[in-house]
């Protein structure tokens, strides 16, 4: 179609619309628009479709009628624990190491599976301060970043010391090395003690 023809098609087409019929609509159009604005910032005004939004269900922080203060969060009765959560009943004193130590045995039966798992979990939580050999010659050590040296996991004295008390030094931190409490599962920490006295205090 040539140009001058589009635009005669074009004029004709708009042309059905007579002038009153325009304003007509362009009035409706205005209606709606303004008619749509909220009146009030709280009110979400008509729903079209909601879906699921409003649940029945009260929200974790809303107000209740009947629980106590008035509010859905409660706190968990005294003495209970999260699923899953195994209180440690050692605290981060020299005795408690000690006798964590006489006390707490790895669980599991050494295999290359759960060495391999150790091994992951050390190179996350352990490597960067006690190196990859357990040297105790970690990056953030040598780079200066962290100003105590991390004890040999793999000479002198802890050789002597059983594998209880890793776990728990691991657990409840010792002088400058924080607790891995919740960093570290208790499933983990074992892997780690595992893979420390099967891999790294074997290699020469
Ligand atoms: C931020 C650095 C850092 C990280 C991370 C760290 N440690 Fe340590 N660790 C230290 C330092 C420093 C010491 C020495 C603390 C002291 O004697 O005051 C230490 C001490 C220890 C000891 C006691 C050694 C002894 O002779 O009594 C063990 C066992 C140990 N770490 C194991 C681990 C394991 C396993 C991990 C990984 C889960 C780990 N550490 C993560 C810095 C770290």
């Amino acid at each position: 179609m040539k140009n001058f023809e589009l635009k005669k098609y074009m004029n004709m087409k708009s042309s059905h619309i007579t002038l009153k019929g325009r304003i007509t609509l362009l009035l409706m159009l205005t209606v709606l628009i303004v008619s749509s604005c909220d009146r009030s910032r709280m009110d979400r005004g008509y729903d079209y479709f909601p879906d699921m939004f409003n649940s029945a269900a009260y929200k974790t922080y809303s107000e209740h009628p009947v629980l106590p203060d008035g509010q859905i969060m409660q706190e968990a009765p005294e003495g209970t624990i999260p699923i899953g959560f195994v209180p440690y009943p050692y605290d981060n004193s020299f005795e408690s190491r000690e006798l964590a130590g006489k006390e707490l045995t790895n669980p599991f039966e050494v295999n290359n599976e759960l060495i391999a798992e150790g091994k992951a979990k050390y190179e996350i939580f352990c490597m960067h301060c006690h190196g990859v050999d357990g040297k105790g010659d970690g990056i953030l050590y040598t780079s200066g970043k962290f100003l105590v040296k991390p004890a040999t996991l793999v000479e002198g004295d802890i050789l002597e010391k059983p594998s209880g008390e890793i776990f728990h030094v691991i657990t409840k931190g010792w002088g400058t090395m924080a607790a891995h409490e919740v960093l570290v599962k208790p499933e983990d920490r074992w892997k780690i003690v595992m893979y420390i006295e099967e891999v790294l205090r074997k290699q020469k």
